[in-house]
Protein backbone atom coordinates (compact mmCIF):
# COMPACT_ATOMS: atom_id res chain seq x y z
CA UNK A 1 0.00 0.00 0.00
CA UNK A 2 1.45 3.50 -1.01
CA UNK A 3 1.94 5.62 2.07
CA UNK A 4 0.43 8.99 2.02
CA UNK A 5 2.29 12.29 3.09
CA UNK A 6 1.24 14.78 5.52
CA UNK A 7 1.74 17.97 3.37
CA UNK A 8 2.95 20.86 5.04
CA UNK A 9 0.96 23.91 4.38
CA UNK A 10 3.27 26.53 5.95
CA UNK A 11 4.72 29.28 4.48
CA UNK A 12 6.96 32.32 4.93
CA UNK A 13 6.31 35.89 3.12
CA UNK A 14 8.93 38.40 3.99
CA UNK A 15 8.89 38.01 8.00
CA UNK A 16 5.37 36.92 7.84
CA UNK A 17 4.97 33.08 9.13
CA UNK A 18 1.86 31.49 8.30
CA UNK A 19 0.71 27.78 8.78
CA UNK A 20 -1.88 27.75 5.77
CA UNK A 21 -1.83 29.82 2.91
CA UNK A 22 -5.52 30.82 3.12
CA UNK A 23 -6.51 34.37 3.95
CA UNK A 24 -9.89 36.46 4.57
CA UNK A 25 -9.62 39.11 1.76
CA UNK A 26 -9.91 42.97 2.93
CA UNK A 27 -13.71 44.32 2.96
CA UNK A 28 -14.90 41.01 2.93
CA UNK A 29 -14.55 40.09 6.73
CA UNK A 30 -14.85 42.97 8.40
CA UNK A 31 -12.61 42.74 11.41
CA UNK A 32 -13.28 39.08 11.71
CA UNK A 33 -15.15 39.30 14.73
CA UNK A 34 -18.40 38.89 12.44
CA UNK A 35 -17.58 35.74 11.24
CA UNK A 36 -16.29 34.45 15.02
CA UNK A 37 -20.08 32.58 15.06
CA UNK A 38 -19.74 31.25 11.86
CA UNK A 39 -16.07 29.49 12.03
CA UNK A 40 -13.19 28.99 14.08
CA UNK A 41 -11.23 31.95 12.84
CA UNK A 42 -8.13 30.14 14.35
CA UNK A 43 -7.40 28.12 11.72
CA UNK A 44 -6.95 30.85 8.93
CA UNK A 45 -3.61 31.21 7.64
CA UNK A 46 -4.16 35.06 8.35
CA UNK A 47 -6.74 38.00 8.57
CA UNK A 48 -6.91 40.89 6.29
CA UNK A 49 -9.10 43.85 7.83
CA UNK A 50 -11.12 46.17 6.57
CA UNK A 51 -8.82 48.85 4.82
CA UNK A 52 -8.52 51.66 7.34
CA UNK A 53 -8.02 55.54 6.75
CA UNK A 54 -6.76 58.05 9.24
CA UNK A 55 -10.28 59.78 9.86
CA UNK A 56 -13.29 58.02 9.84
CA UNK A 57 -15.07 57.66 6.38
CA UNK A 58 -18.83 56.79 6.08
CA UNK A 59 -18.52 55.42 2.79
CA UNK A 60 -20.60 55.91 -0.68
CA UNK A 61 -24.55 56.73 -1.33
CA UNK A 62 -26.34 53.24 -0.98
CA UNK A 63 -27.42 51.24 -2.50
CA UNK A 64 -23.84 49.92 -2.34
CA UNK A 65 -24.02 46.09 -3.59
CA UNK A 66 -25.30 44.37 -6.65
CA UNK A 67 -25.55 41.14 -7.85
CA UNK A 68 -23.71 40.11 -11.37
CA UNK A 69 -23.30 37.07 -13.90
CA UNK A 70 -21.06 35.24 -11.61
CA UNK A 71 -19.98 37.83 -9.25
CA UNK A 72 -21.13 41.13 -7.41
CA UNK A 73 -20.66 45.00 -7.79
CA UNK A 74 -19.75 46.83 -5.04
CA UNK A 75 -19.11 50.63 -4.23
CA UNK A 76 -18.47 50.65 -0.50
CA UNK A 77 -16.24 53.39 -0.37
CA UNK A 78 -13.80 52.18 2.18
CA UNK A 79 -16.31 52.95 4.87
CA UNK A 80 -14.18 52.40 8.62
CA UNK A 81 -13.39 54.08 11.70
CA UNK A 82 -10.18 55.46 11.21
CA UNK A 83 -7.11 54.21 13.04
CA UNK A 84 -7.99 55.64 16.41
CA UNK A 85 -11.16 53.88 16.80
CA UNK A 86 -9.97 50.86 14.64
CA UNK A 87 -6.89 50.62 17.51
CA UNK A 88 -9.54 51.25 20.72
CA UNK A 89 -12.31 49.15 19.44
CA UNK A 90 -11.31 46.56 16.84
CA UNK A 91 -8.12 45.52 17.57
CA UNK A 92 -8.46 44.40 21.03
CA UNK A 93 -10.49 41.06 19.36
CA UNK A 94 -8.09 40.65 16.73
CA UNK A 95 -5.25 40.27 19.21
CA UNK A 96 -6.93 37.92 21.08
CA UNK A 97 -6.79 35.64 17.93
CA UNK A 98 -3.58 34.68 17.53
CA UNK A 99 -4.18 34.53 13.99
CA UNK A 100 -1.75 36.54 11.72
CA UNK A 101 -3.05 39.79 11.51
CA UNK A 102 -2.39 42.28 8.33
CA UNK A 103 -3.79 45.84 8.33
CA UNK A 104 -5.19 47.18 5.30
CA UNK A 105 -4.79 50.87 4.69
CA UNK A 106 -5.18 53.87 2.35
CA UNK A 107 -4.45 57.46 2.01
CA UNK A 108 -7.43 59.58 0.79
CA UNK A 109 -6.04 62.81 0.28
CA UNK A 110 -2.09 62.68 0.06
CA UNK A 111 0.23 59.53 0.49
CA UNK A 112 2.08 61.78 3.56
CA UNK A 113 -1.71 59.60 5.32
CA UNK A 114 0.18 56.33 4.78
CA UNK A 115 3.09 57.58 7.26
CA UNK A 116 0.16 58.72 9.67
CA UNK A 117 -1.21 55.53 9.72
CA UNK A 118 2.45 53.61 9.98
CA UNK A 119 3.60 55.39 12.66
CA UNK A 120 0.41 54.09 14.74
CA UNK A 121 0.63 50.39 13.69
CA UNK A 122 4.66 49.78 13.57
CA UNK A 123 4.59 50.11 17.75
CA UNK A 124 1.65 47.32 17.77
CA UNK A 125 3.42 43.59 17.88
CA UNK A 126 0.25 42.00 17.18
CA UNK A 127 0.34 43.81 13.47
CA UNK A 128 2.15 40.95 11.62
CA UNK A 129 2.30 43.06 8.12
CA UNK A 130 0.77 45.94 6.61
CA UNK A 131 -0.90 45.71 3.56
CA UNK A 132 -1.18 49.25 1.00
CA UNK A 133 -4.32 49.78 -0.48
CA UNK A 134 -3.18 51.76 -3.63
CA UNK A 135 -6.61 50.45 -5.78
CA UNK A 136 -9.16 50.74 -4.37
CA UNK A 137 -11.66 51.95 -6.64
CA UNK A 138 -14.29 53.91 -4.53
CA UNK A 139 -12.62 56.82 -4.00
CA UNK A 140 -14.13 58.81 -6.85
CA UNK A 141 -10.79 59.88 -7.88
CA UNK A 142 -9.52 60.53 -11.60
CA UNK A 143 -6.44 57.77 -10.98
CA UNK A 144 -5.68 55.08 -9.01
CA UNK A 145 -1.81 55.14 -7.14
CA UNK A 146 -1.33 51.64 -8.63
CA UNK A 147 -2.45 53.23 -12.05
CA UNK A 148 1.07 54.49 -12.44
CA UNK A 149 4.58 53.26 -11.88
CA UNK A 150 5.90 56.43 -11.00
CA UNK A 151 3.82 57.01 -8.12
CA UNK A 152 3.49 53.77 -7.18
CA UNK A 153 7.41 53.39 -6.78
CA UNK A 154 7.54 56.48 -4.86
CA UNK A 155 4.90 55.96 -2.21
CA UNK A 156 5.80 52.51 -1.64
CA UNK A 157 9.90 53.32 -1.31
CA UNK A 158 8.38 56.11 1.28
CA UNK A 159 6.58 54.04 3.81
CA UNK A 160 9.41 51.17 3.07
CA UNK A 161 11.47 53.51 5.21
CA UNK A 162 9.59 53.87 8.12
CA UNK A 163 8.36 50.32 8.85
CA UNK A 164 10.28 47.02 9.53
CA UNK A 165 7.22 45.00 9.41
CA UNK A 166 6.09 42.88 6.66
CA UNK A 167 4.76 45.53 3.92
CA UNK A 168 2.31 44.03 1.06
CA UNK A 169 1.10 46.06 -1.77
CA UNK A 170 -2.55 45.32 -2.65
CA UNK A 171 -2.43 46.36 -7.33
CA UNK A 172 -5.50 47.12 -9.17
CA UNK A 173 -6.01 44.92 -12.10
CA UNK A 174 -7.49 48.35 -14.56
CA UNK A 175 -4.32 48.83 -15.98
CA UNK A 176 -2.24 48.29 -19.33
CA UNK A 177 0.53 45.88 -17.78
CA UNK A 178 -0.01 44.66 -14.51
CA UNK A 179 3.99 43.53 -14.53
CA UNK A 180 4.98 46.96 -15.13
CA UNK A 181 3.43 47.76 -11.99
CA UNK A 182 4.48 44.65 -9.92
CA UNK A 183 8.09 45.53 -11.14
CA UNK A 184 8.11 48.87 -9.51
CA UNK A 185 6.73 47.64 -6.06
CA UNK A 186 9.34 44.76 -5.68
CA UNK A 187 11.89 47.98 -6.74
CA UNK A 188 10.48 50.15 -4.13
CA UNK A 189 10.89 47.37 -1.05
CA UNK A 190 7.09 45.51 -0.55
CA UNK A 191 7.51 42.65 0.07
CA UNK A 192 5.08 40.80 -1.16
CA UNK A 193 2.09 41.91 -3.60
CA UNK A 194 -1.40 41.70 -3.28
CA UNK A 195 -3.42 40.59 -6.57
CA UNK A 196 -5.79 41.55 -7.11
CA UNK A 197 -8.27 44.16 -6.39
CA UNK A 198 -11.79 44.69 -8.14
CA UNK A 199 -12.28 45.51 -11.70
CA UNK A 200 -13.82 48.89 -12.40
CA UNK A 201 -17.85 47.56 -13.48
CA UNK A 202 -21.22 48.97 -13.83
CA UNK A 203 -24.67 47.58 -13.94
CA UNK A 204 -27.91 49.28 -15.08
CA UNK A 205 -31.74 48.77 -14.19
CA UNK A 206 -33.19 48.81 -17.37
CA UNK A 207 -37.11 49.22 -15.98
CA UNK A 208 -35.91 52.36 -13.79
CA UNK A 209 -33.37 53.53 -16.50
CA UNK A 210 -31.14 54.20 -13.75
CA UNK A 211 -27.43 52.49 -12.47
CA UNK A 212 -27.80 49.84 -9.90
CA UNK A 213 -25.19 51.59 -7.65
CA UNK A 214 -25.66 55.21 -5.47
CA UNK A 215 -22.21 55.68 -6.78
CA UNK A 216 -23.11 54.70 -10.78
CA UNK A 217 -20.28 52.52 -10.79
CA UNK A 218 -18.19 50.26 -8.77
CA UNK A 219 -15.71 47.06 -8.07
CA UNK A 220 -16.53 44.20 -9.60
CA UNK A 221 -15.79 40.83 -7.81
CA UNK A 222 -16.88 37.09 -7.39
CA UNK A 223 -15.81 34.33 -10.08
CA UNK A 224 -16.71 36.29 -13.02
CA UNK A 225 -12.99 38.13 -12.31
CA UNK A 226 -11.25 35.03 -11.97
CA UNK A 227 -9.45 34.29 -15.23
CA UNK A 228 -8.75 37.82 -15.49
CA UNK A 229 -7.20 37.16 -11.94
CA UNK A 230 -5.39 34.40 -12.71
CA UNK A 231 -3.41 35.33 -15.86
CA UNK A 232 -2.56 38.34 -13.68
CA UNK A 233 -1.31 36.63 -11.04
CA UNK A 234 1.12 34.22 -13.49
CA UNK A 235 1.83 37.43 -15.28
CA UNK A 236 3.57 39.03 -12.93
CA UNK A 237 4.65 36.12 -11.61
CA UNK A 238 6.63 35.67 -14.66
CA UNK A 239 7.89 39.16 -13.84
CA UNK A 240 9.17 39.57 -10.48
CA UNK A 241 10.68 37.22 -7.53
CA UNK A 242 8.59 38.41 -4.65
CA UNK A 243 5.27 36.43 -3.28
CA UNK A 244 2.16 36.81 -4.95
CA UNK A 245 -0.80 36.66 -2.70
CA UNK A 246 -3.70 35.99 -5.43
CA UNK A 247 -7.58 36.56 -4.90
CA UNK A 248 -10.16 36.72 -7.67
CA UNK A 249 -13.19 34.66 -7.21
CA UNK A 250 -11.59 32.00 -5.17
CA UNK A 251 -14.47 29.53 -4.45
CA UNK A 252 -13.21 26.04 -3.66
CA UNK A 253 -10.50 24.40 -3.58
CA UNK A 254 -9.89 23.89 -7.55
CA UNK A 255 -9.88 27.74 -7.84
CA UNK A 256 -7.62 28.22 -5.33
CA UNK A 257 -5.24 25.55 -7.14
CA UNK A 258 -5.54 27.83 -9.81
CA UNK A 259 -4.01 30.43 -8.63
CA UNK A 260 -1.08 28.69 -6.65
CA UNK A 261 0.11 26.92 -9.86
CA UNK A 262 -0.09 30.69 -11.87
CA UNK A 263 2.47 31.61 -9.25
CA UNK A 264 0.60 32.62 -5.60
CA UNK A 265 2.65 31.31 -2.97
CA UNK A 266 -0.73 32.52 -0.83
CA UNK A 267 -4.45 33.25 -1.63
CA UNK A 268 -7.15 35.01 -0.16
CA UNK A 269 -11.27 34.52 -0.32
CA UNK A 270 -13.17 37.55 -0.61
CA UNK A 271 -16.66 37.42 -2.08
CA UNK A 272 -17.12 33.70 -1.63
CA UNK A 273 -17.09 34.89 2.37
CA UNK A 274 -20.63 36.05 1.80
CA UNK A 275 -21.79 33.02 0.42
CA UNK A 276 -20.63 30.41 2.33
CA UNK A 277 -18.82 31.65 5.69
CA UNK A 278 -16.65 28.37 5.80
CA UNK A 279 -15.25 28.40 2.20
CA UNK A 280 -11.68 28.73 3.87
CA UNK A 281 -11.53 26.11 5.97
CA UNK A 282 -12.98 23.76 3.30
CA UNK A 283 -9.89 25.34 1.08
CA UNK A 284 -7.44 24.21 3.60
CA UNK A 285 -8.00 20.92 3.92
CA UNK A 286 -9.09 20.59 -0.18
CA UNK A 287 -5.42 21.69 -0.51
CA UNK A 288 -4.07 19.36 2.21
CA UNK A 289 -6.22 16.14 0.58
CA UNK A 290 -4.90 17.70 -3.07
CA UNK A 291 -1.27 17.41 -2.13
CA UNK A 292 -1.34 14.16 -0.10
CA UNK A 293 -3.36 12.75 -2.95
CA UNK A 294 -0.67 13.85 -5.55
CA UNK A 295 1.96 13.28 -2.99
CA UNK A 296 3.52 17.40 -3.17
CA UNK A 297 5.29 17.39 0.39
CA UNK A 298 4.89 21.52 0.41
CA UNK A 299 3.18 24.62 -1.21
CA UNK A 300 6.50 25.65 -2.77
CA UNK A 301 6.00 22.18 -5.33
CA UNK A 302 2.88 24.39 -6.35
CA UNK A 303 3.48 27.49 -6.43
CA UNK A 304 4.13 28.88 -10.16
CA UNK A 305 4.50 24.60 -11.45
CA UNK A 306 2.43 24.48 -14.37
CA UNK A 307 3.41 22.37 -16.83
CA UNK A 308 4.30 23.73 -20.78
CA UNK A 309 2.11 21.01 -22.15
CA UNK A 310 -0.60 18.06 -21.70
CA UNK A 311 0.74 14.69 -20.68
C1 LIG B 1 -17.81 44.33 -0.50
C2 LIG B 1 -16.34 44.39 -0.79
C3 LIG B 1 -15.54 45.28 -0.07
C4 LIG B 1 -14.17 45.35 -0.33
N1 LIG B 1 -13.39 46.20 0.39
C5 LIG B 1 -12.04 46.21 0.20
C6 LIG B 1 -11.20 47.02 1.01
O1 LIG B 1 -11.64 47.72 1.94
N2 LIG B 1 -9.88 47.01 0.75
C7 LIG B 1 -9.31 46.23 -0.24
O2 LIG B 1 -8.09 46.25 -0.42
N3 LIG B 1 -10.10 45.43 -1.01
C8 LIG B 1 -11.42 45.40 -0.80
N4 LIG B 1 -12.22 44.58 -1.56
C9 LIG B 1 -11.59 43.75 -2.62
C10 LIG B 1 -11.32 42.32 -2.13
O3 LIG B 1 -10.41 42.30 -1.04
C11 LIG B 1 -10.74 41.46 -3.29
O4 LIG B 1 -9.50 42.01 -3.69
C12 LIG B 1 -11.65 41.40 -4.49
O5 LIG B 1 -13.01 41.37 -4.10
C13 LIG B 1 -11.37 40.17 -5.37
O6 LIG B 1 -11.54 38.97 -4.66
P1 LIG B 1 -12.93 38.14 -4.65
O7 LIG B 1 -13.37 37.99 -6.08
O8 LIG B 1 -12.59 36.83 -3.99
O9 LIG B 1 -13.89 38.93 -3.85
C14 LIG B 1 -13.59 44.50 -1.33
C15 LIG B 1 -14.41 43.61 -2.04
C16 LIG B 1 -15.77 43.54 -1.77
C17 LIG B 1 -16.61 42.55 -2.55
Amino acid sequence: MVKRIKPDLSLSIGKLKLKNPVMAASGTFGYAEEFKDFIDLKKLGAIVTKTITVKPRYGNLPPRTCETPAGMLNSIGLENPGIDKFIREKLPFLKKLAVPLIVSIAAEESPDEFLVLIEQLDKINEVSAIELNISCPNLQKNKLISQDTKDTFEVIGSVRKFTQKCLITKLSPNVTSISEIAQAAQDAGSDALALINTLGGMSIDVNKRIPKLGSWVGGLSGPAIRPVAVKMVWEAYNKIKIPIIGMGGIIDTESALEFLLAGASAISIGTANFINPGVSLEIISGLEKYMAGNNIPDLSQLTGKLRACQD
